[in-house]
């Protein structure tokens, strides 16, 4: 008897010190993360940067660029979710080392409109609603194009993409706004164009290819597969294009790409438009899970690859919300597929404030691997970590293929929700990972690797972080080393720029 009280008494202290050790990790100031939501003050050119901590990296020559929600506030009304606020672009351009910083709005149709009077005119997809009430939001279905997804480079120009809509045009050293654009009659006007294209860089068709869609969806999809040359003389133009219908409707954020396919997963949900019609709801809030359907994999044939012409597979996917995949690749005749798994479509409610959400009540995101069978059409899932992140990326010389490592924005806590405070990198074979936390007052947001130079390493490079600084009330750009995680440097930036969203680097 007395072993079993020990044993007992034991485990009620273990238990205990980890609830206290996962107490102290879900520590930050709600104030200190929430701050960083407020509209872009400023336009900058070519603004030197002030390096706070570590130095220069020598010989490093090259753009970061990234997108995001600019203006979240006009004339005291919010946005009802920061992913409805308009684009804004910020550059971050290297020459040996030496970093200056440029920001533009994405001077888009409804940005010059609303900024001339100051006031929202638009609804959002994302539940922002004109002033007025549901009298004055009924029945007005025009949206506004807001390229605050997305920045690439693609032929001589730079593309801000929004999924919804077709790109805007930037010019690539101003980043002036040159307009929305058709790529030189590829698209109609305005065609859904995706915010999540990937390079490849291991195509025979080109030494850089760009792949990316456009969904046109209602009872019936169609995905539009574009591969555009994005390397020499012919840069920018469109090498293969193909359609491909299926029954439903389809909500996809992004796709992954092997050499032979692109992959998409269709959440199981459904999109009820009457809530948006009558003026109560933005469009993304009418998307709901439907327990009762499946979801699927739509597994198009690249026109690039030893399948071109053949009809697309769908396959039944595994259960969970998939905004992000990480990377595919083909092993036999099985595609290995990574993407970080929702239990449920995060949604902010209508009646909800995004600057004082609960962290708890929302579902987490978890990097999980499909083993899809092509032959058998089977999949199966597994957990390659429960530790809640996002936006996670692997080394570019590696999309397509099969990647060692992955490095994503992850929570300070092994377990639940919560900001994304830290760095991971994972070994994506034994699972294995090392982090670098910028808590309890910093806020992390989409890593970029760079590889090095002159190396086949796969993990030697640099990772490049927008964040935002609680103390200081202000955003800091942090590289790290790739391999360790060792910060290499840390500059204070000019402008204040609110949590972002993706972006991307062009060398030099
Ligand atoms: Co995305």
């Amino acid at each position: 008897m007395i072993f079993g009280e020990n044993s007992l008494s034991n485990s009620f202290i273990v238990t205990n010190l980890q609830e206290k050790k996962i107490n102290e990790l879900k520590i930050f100031n709600k104030e200190d993360w929430s701050s960083a939501y407020k509209n872009v003050e400023k336009e900058l050119t070519k603004e030197p940067l002030k390096i706070s901590k570590g130095e220069n990296i020598k010989n490093l020559n090259g753009t970061l660029l990234r997108n995001g929600p600019g203006i979240l506030e006009r004339g005291g009304q919010w946005v009802h979710h920061p992913f409805d606020g308009d684009g804004m672009i910020t550059s971050i351009k290297f020459e040996n080392g030496q970093p200056l910083l440029t920001n533009r709005f994405v001077k888009t149709k409804g940005y010059l409109e609303e900024e001339k009077i100051n006031k929202f005119i638009y609804r959002g997809v994302f539940g922002t609603q004109k002033n007025g009430g549901i009298l004055n939001n009924a029945l007005d279905l025009k949206f506004k194009n807001i390229a605050n997804t997305h920045v690439v480079k693609l032929g001589d120009k730079i593309l801000a993409l929004w999924e919804a809509a077709g790109p805007h045009a930037l010019d690539p050293n101003s980043l002036d706004t040159i307009g929305l654009t058709t790529l030189k009659g590829v698209l109609k006007p305005n065609e859904a164009f995706s915010a999540h294209p990937k390079i490849d860089l291991n195509s025979n068709a080109s030494s850089e290819l760009l792949v990316t869609f456009g969904v046109q969806t209602g009872p019936k999809s169609t995905i539009r597969l574009m591969e555009f040359n994005n390397a020499g003389e012919s840069s920018g133009e469109l090498l293969i294009d193909r359609k491909d219908s299926f029954n439903g409707f389809a909500f996809l954020h992004d796709f992954a790409i092997t050499t032979n396919w692109a992959i998409f997963l269709q959440n199981a949900i459904d999109f009820n438009p009457l809530p948006f019609v009558m003026g109560q709801k933005g469009a993304a809030q009418c998307l709901k899970s439907n327990p009762k359907k499946k979801a699927k994999f739509f597994i198009i044939p690249r026109e690039s690859g030893l399948f071109r012409g053949q009809p697309p597979l769908i396959i039944d996917a595994p259960e969970g919300f998939v905004f992000h995949h990480v990377n595919a690749y083909e092993k036999d005749s099985k595609i290995i597929l990574d993407s970080i798994f929702y239990d449920d479509f995060p949604s902010v409610g209508p009646d909800e404030n995004f600057r004082d959400i609960d962290f708890d009540k929302y579902p987490e995101g978890k990097l999980k691997r499909s083993t899809i069978d092509l032959k058998k059409k089977t999949c199966e899932l597994e957990t390659i970590s429960e530790q809640c992140c996002e936006f996670a990326t692997v080394n570019p010389k590696f999309l397509g293929l099969k990647a060692s490592y992955s490095w994503m924005a992850s929570t300070n806590q092994k377990i639940g929700n919560a900001p994304l405070q830290a760095i991971k990198k994972i070994n994506l074979l034994t699972k294995e990972e090392i982090s670098w936390s910028s808590g309890p007052s910093g806020f992390v947001s989409e890593p970029i690797m760079v590889p090095s130079e002159n190396t086949s390493e796969e993990d030697n490079g640099f990772l490049f972080i927008v964040l935002w600084n609680g103390l200081r009330r202000g955003t800091d750009l942090v590289i790290l080393d790739s391999k360790d995680l060792r910060e290499l440097a840390v500059y204070e930036l000019p402008i204040s720029i609110p949590h972002g969203l993706h972006g991307s680097w062009v060398n030099h």
